[in-house]
C-alpha cells in the first residue's frame, strides 16, 4: 500500500474516524507501506498491513458461500488470469471478446482527463487496476488506483503482476460491503465480473455511492440473467453456490434504488457493461421501489 491513500482511508463502518501508521512501519525501496499497523482514531481498532497489503477483514472471517471459499483458495488465485479470465467473455457473450475489446473501454468511460483516486472493488488479480494504471501514466496529475478484495491469495497475485509491470499499485482486503474509504474520496469506481457474487449487493453499491466524489464515475461488467433453458438451469445451480443473476430491468433497478444513475449500457450475451454517476443527493430510499 503507498502512503498517498492513506488520507483517505477510514475504519470501515466509522466515517468520521481517521487511520495512522504506526511509527517503525517498514517502507520498502519503491516507498510503498511493507509492514506496519494502521490505528484508527476513533474505535479501539488497529490493521495490519503485510507484504504491502493492508487486511480490514483479519483472519477469523470464514467462508459464508461456496464460492466465496473458491475464492480464498491460492489455486484459484493463481489460475484465474492465467487460464479463465482472458477467455471469460468470449465464452459469456458468444462472440469473440479479447482483452482488446474490453480493457479500452475502462480508460475511454472513466473519462480521464485529469488524475484522481480509482478504486477496482472487487478486483482479483487486477486486471482493471492495472489496464487503469496503464491508462492514467499517460494523464496530467497525480493518480493512484487502489484493488479491493476480500481473498488475500488473489490480492498478492494481483501484487505479483502489477510489480511485473512497475506499475504502483495498492492493495487492501476489505469487503466491498464495507470500503474503508472517506465519503467522496475516489474519482472512478470499476468493477469486472464481481458484482453477481458480491452478496448483499445493496450494499454494495450503497457502499460506491457513498465513496464516489460528486463527478464520479464507476463502470460496472456483470451477467445477467440469460433466456435459454439449459443456461437458465446453469445460473440456478450456480445460485446455489453463491452466484446470483438478474434480469437487465432488475439490475438498472438496483443501480437506481441505490443512487447511481444509469449513463449508459452495451449487452452482448450474458455480458452487460454499465457506465453510473452518483445521484445528485443521497435521497432516502425510495419508498415506492421495495427491493426484495
Ligand atoms: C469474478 S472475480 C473478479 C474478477 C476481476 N474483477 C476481473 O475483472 O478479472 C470475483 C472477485 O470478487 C471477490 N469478491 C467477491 N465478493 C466480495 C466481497 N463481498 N468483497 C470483496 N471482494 C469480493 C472475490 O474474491 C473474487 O476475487
Amino acid at each position: 500500500m503507498y502512503p498517498e491513500v492513506l488520507a483517505q482511508l477510514i475504519c470501515p463502518g466509522h466515517p468520521q474516524s481517521r487511520l495512522e501508521l504506526e511509527p517503525g512501519a517498514q517502507i520498502d525501496k519503491d516507498g510503498a507501506i511493507w509492514r506496519g499497523r494502521l490505528c484508527c482514531t476513533a474505535p479501539k481498532a488497529s490493521y495490519t498491513v503485510d507484504q504491502g497489503i493492508v487486511d480490514f477483514i483479519g483472519s477469523w472471517d470464514l467462508p459464508t458461500s461456496p464460492a466465496q471459499l473458491v475464492n480464498y483458495l491460492a489455486p484459484t488465485a493463481w489460475v484465474y488470469e492465467r487460464a479463465w479470465r482472458p477467455h471469460a467473455l468470449t465464452l459469456l457473450s458468444g462472440e469473440p471478446f479479447g482483452y482488446d475489446r474490453e480493457l479500452p473501454l475502462i480508460s475511454q468511460l472513466m473519462a480521464l482527463e485529469q488524475g484522481g483516486l480509482y478504486l477496482d472493488v472487487a478486483c482479483s488479480n487486477g486486471l482493471y487496476a492495472r489496464a487503469l494504471s496503464r491508462a492514467l501514466s499517460a494523464v496530467p496529475g497525480q493518480s493512484h488506483v487502489v484493488g479491493v478484495d476480500y481473498s488475500l491469495p488473489m490480492l498478492r497475485q494481483a501484487q505479483v503482476f502489477a510489480q511485473r509491470e512497475k506499475l504502483s499499485i495498492s492493495y487492501i482486503r476489505a469487503k466491498a460491503q464495507g470500503l474503508p474509504f472517506r465519503d467522496g474520496s475516489i474519482d472512478g469506481v470499476m468493477m469486472g465480473g464481481s458484482l453477481n457474487e458480491i452478496g448483499d449487493v445493496d450494499a454494495c453499491l450503497r457502499e460506491i455511492r457513498r465513496v464516489l466524489t460528486r463527478s464520479g464515475r464507476c463502470f460496472i461488467m456483470n451477467l445477467i440473467q440469460v433466456e435459454h433453458p439449459v443456461g437458465r438451469a446453469f445460473q440456478a445451480f450456480l445460485g446455489v453456490g453463491g452466484v446470483a443473476f438478474w434480469t437487465l430491468e432488475e439490475l438498472n433497478r438496483r443501480f437506481r434504488y441505490n443512487g447511481l444513475i444509469l449513463k449508459a449500457q452495451w449487452r452482448y450475451g450474458a455480458v452487460v457493461f454499465t457506465l453510473l454517476v452518483p445521484a445528485p443527493v443521497l435521497a432516502p430510499a425510495n419508498p415506492v421501489e421495495v427491493m426484495p
